[in-house]
């Protein structure tokens, strides 16, 4: 597991921190801290020793190389929350403390985590810091909400599994570092009318999962999603379509920058085939006539003939095997996850990932099938894949 230094500042959202200490140390990473002289007036470091087990500094006092020992010996240098004034003094390559000379003196993963009122964060000088600052740190960036100062806006630390995630990422071995995936996930919206549409019970959970741990892998996402009944994580760049034909639109454009195509997603396979501009009425009987809608993967496929596609396929038990065996060989695909009906829209997944050479079975939450799918195409694409 990971050495992690945890920088403090004096910020309303200090007390946070001992939540990020709880869960990092929970994941098996050790923790130290250094707090800044006046993050140091709003808790005592006592609550920091005794959470991490180990004396927290906040100046040179417990070691005179403080500032170059501490950056040496971690993995990763997280500073949450960071204040406007510490952010401020990093861009400028002030070190007037431990903390800020501790920053100077590292060379490894830096990440921030601001907190502050949202007028604060918009100052442009501040703006202008934090870009310095995203040439060499990640930012994860303060998020929208009701702040402490009673205003409502930008300047929320991030929540903490979300940081924490962060530095998971930061000390994973990053075997998928460059590789860009996308990944289509949900479900698409046909509408019959203003307000009527034709869908699916898809829930974007598969995809999500799978995302989250090619990302905590070093991997790039972007997502294009449908309709999905829990939020697409922020750290991911996400293109948002109802249609099947907005998400073949956006598909097409993107894979020519992406390595790997992942589609999860349940694309309706009919759509009406006219559209009523307004609501229809009521009646006793209505008809709808519909059209078949575009084959998205082979559509793609044809376009990109060296793109890695992992297809999915959604089917009936008693004929998986020999439908998933068709489309990969029909739709000329690296890899298929075949999974039966009662997966949709749950926790769950019951099926395999198929290729012309092996089966893997995939049963059980979809957050452990996303783990064998992500290890299995750092195999296939990672640094030591093929
Ligand atoms: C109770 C309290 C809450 C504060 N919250 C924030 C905050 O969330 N963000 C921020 O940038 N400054 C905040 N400040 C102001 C900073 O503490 C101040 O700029 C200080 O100089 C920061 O010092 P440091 O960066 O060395 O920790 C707060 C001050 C107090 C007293």
């Amino acid at each position: 597991m990971a050495n992690v230094l945890l920088g403090v500042c004096a910020s309303v959202a200090i007390y946070k921190s001992c939540d990020i200490i709880r869960e990092l140390t929970k994941k098996g990473h050790q923790v130290r801290v250094i707090m800044t002289p006046a993050s140091a007036s709003l808790i005592s470091p006592t609550l920091f020793s005794s959470l991490c087990d180990f004396p927290a500094y906040v100046d040179w006092s417990l070691d005179p190389l403080a500032h170059i020992n501490l950056p040496r010996w971690c993995d990763a240098f997280l500073i949450a929350p960071c204040s406007i004034n510490t952010i401020s003094k990093i861009a400028l390559g002030i070190g007037d403390n431990l903390l800020t000379s501790s920053i100077l003196a590292h060379s490894g993963k830096l990440l921030i985590a601001p907190a502050a009122n949202t007028q604060m964060l918009k100052k442009p000088i501040i703006k202008k810091h934090l870009r310095l600052l995203s040439k060499f740190a990640t930012i994860i960036d303060p998020q929208e909400g009701q702040l402490v100062c009673k205003e409502y806006g930008e300047g929320k630390l991030a929540p903490t599994e979300l940081i924490c995630s962060y530095v998971e990422r930061a000390v994973s071995s990053q075997t998928l570092k460059n590789k860009r995936f996308l990944i289509a996930l949900g479900a698409t919206e046909e509408p019959i009318d203003s307000v009527r549409v034709i869908s699916n019970l898809s829930s974007g959970k598969m995809g999500i999962e799978i995302a989250r741990q090619l990302w905590l892998r070093g991997a790039d996402i972007q997502i294009v999603a449908g309709k999905t009944s829990m939020p697409v994580p922020k750290e991911f760049k996400t293109h948002h379509i109802r249609t099947s034909s907005e998400m073949l639109k956006a598909l097409l454009e993107l894979s020519k920058d992406a390595d790997c195509l992942i589609m999860p997603a349940a694309v309706s396979d009919f759509r009406p085939k006219i559209k009523s501009s307004k609501k229809i009425e009521r009646s006793n009987s209505l008809i709808l006539e519909l059209e078949p809608t575009q084959d998205i993967i082979s559509t793609i496929r044809m376009q990109y003939k060296d793109l890695f596609i992992l297809g999915f396929a959604l089917e009936e038990p008693e004929n998986i095997y020999s439908r998933a065996k068709q489309k990969l060989n029909e739709k000329n695909l690296n890899a298929i996850v075949a999974n039966t009906t009662s997966s949709i829209g749950s926790e769950r997944i019951d099926g395999f990932l198929l290729t012309t050479m092996e089966k893997i079975d995939l049963k059980g939450p979809k957050e452990d099938a996303a783990k064998v799918i992500a290890s299995w195409l750092e195999k296939k694409l990672g640094a030591e894949g093929i």
